[in-house]
């Protein structure tokens, strides 16, 4: 991976090789630390951090999940992530805060581990490698909330990712499609999904799927642009049938879907209706469309 200079580490910048922790950090073993991810841009203004507010108010959210109490606000952790970025001096970058229960004591239950907060952006460029992508559907169900809180972003959640994306290796497929236990749609390991079907948008319904950030940019695109939204319950046999199909995330951004369980969608290209999503997206992250500046915390 490529570096930058500093991390922010429980209330100091650190030089990167610095920012170190305890191998006992109580997390590290049990796999309750809630994180994000965010992408800062270059915008006319010079580089701006996208929806940097609603990612930490998710992080915030993610946290309460397990207990945690974050030792800073809100508005002191956007500040502290506006002046990392500066710092490092990055013209654009993907940013990662991670709070962790720290060093201090074992056993499962966190209470009374310190709570620990580091915050690292580096450059980081496409997130799969290939303009389209093939799809399959995986053995393993997306987690649903009668074992987890499926719509937080904790890292122990994230084995059911690491595993849906184990499965994929060695294989044709770019990317991995989770079901819920009820057969329906959920999302990808680390994106949410959508599809197009006579000129109306589809997405699965917030619940058990992470309540991805592009999910929302995506969706208030649409409503800008009079296209009809539906959030809902969906069948792999919708999507097999979708005249288009296309993934959101903040480290995907917008990519389209060439096909999901060697089901070609549309005539195999990305659609029209994904093309203009994805360059509206592309346009808003670099402050190029005057209606969305609001998202952008320049720095
Ligand atoms: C499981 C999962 N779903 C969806 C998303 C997309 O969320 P966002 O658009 O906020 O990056 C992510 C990415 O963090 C994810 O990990």
């Amino acid at each position: 991976m490529e570096t930058s200079k500093y991390i922010w580490q429980n209330g100091n910048f650190v030089l990167w090789d610095d920012a170190k922790t305890h191998v006992l950090t109580h997390s590290l073993h049990y796999g309750a630390a809630a994180f994000e991810g965010i992408r800062s841009y270059l915008t006319p203004k010079g580089p701006a951090i996208f929806r940097l507010k609603e990612h930490f108010k998710r992080l915030f959210y993610s946290a309460s999940v397990i207990n945690m109490q974050l030792p800073y606000s809100l508005e002191e952790l956007m500040a502290v992530t506006t002046e990392l970025v500066a710092r490092n001096e990055l013209e654009e970058c993907y940013i990662r805060p991670l709070a962790y229960y720290g060093y201090g004591k074992m056993g499962v239950n966190p209470v009374g581990a310190p709570v620990e907060i580091t915050i690292a952006c580096w450059p980081w460029g496409a997130y799969i490698s290939h303009p389209i992508v093939d799809m399959k559907t995986n053995k393993y169900i997306r987690i649903p909330n009668s074992a987890a809180v499926a719509d937080a972003k904790l890292t122990g959640n994230y084995l059911n990712s690491i595993l849906g994306i184990l499965q994929m290796q060695g294989s044709p497929y770019h990317e991995t499609l989770f079901l819920d236990e009820n057969n329906h749609i959920a999302e990808g390991p680390a994106e949410n999904l959508f599809f197009v079907k006579d000129k109306i948008l589809y997405t699965p319904k917030l619940g058990a799927i992470l309540a991805g950030i592009t999910r929302d940019t995506v969706m208030n695109i649409a409503k800008h642009i009079g296209l009809q939204v539906l959030e809902t319950e969906l069948y792999l046999k919708d999507a097999y049938a979708a005249d288009e199909v296309f993934l959101t995330g903040t480290a995907i951004e917008l990519m389209p879907v060439r096909s999901i369980d060697d089901k070609i969608i549309g005539n195999g290209e990305m659609g029209s209706i994904t093309q203009q999503l994805q360059q509206m997206y592309l346009d808003i992250v670099h402050g190029k469309n005057n209606d969305f500046l609001h998202y952008l915390s320049v720095i």
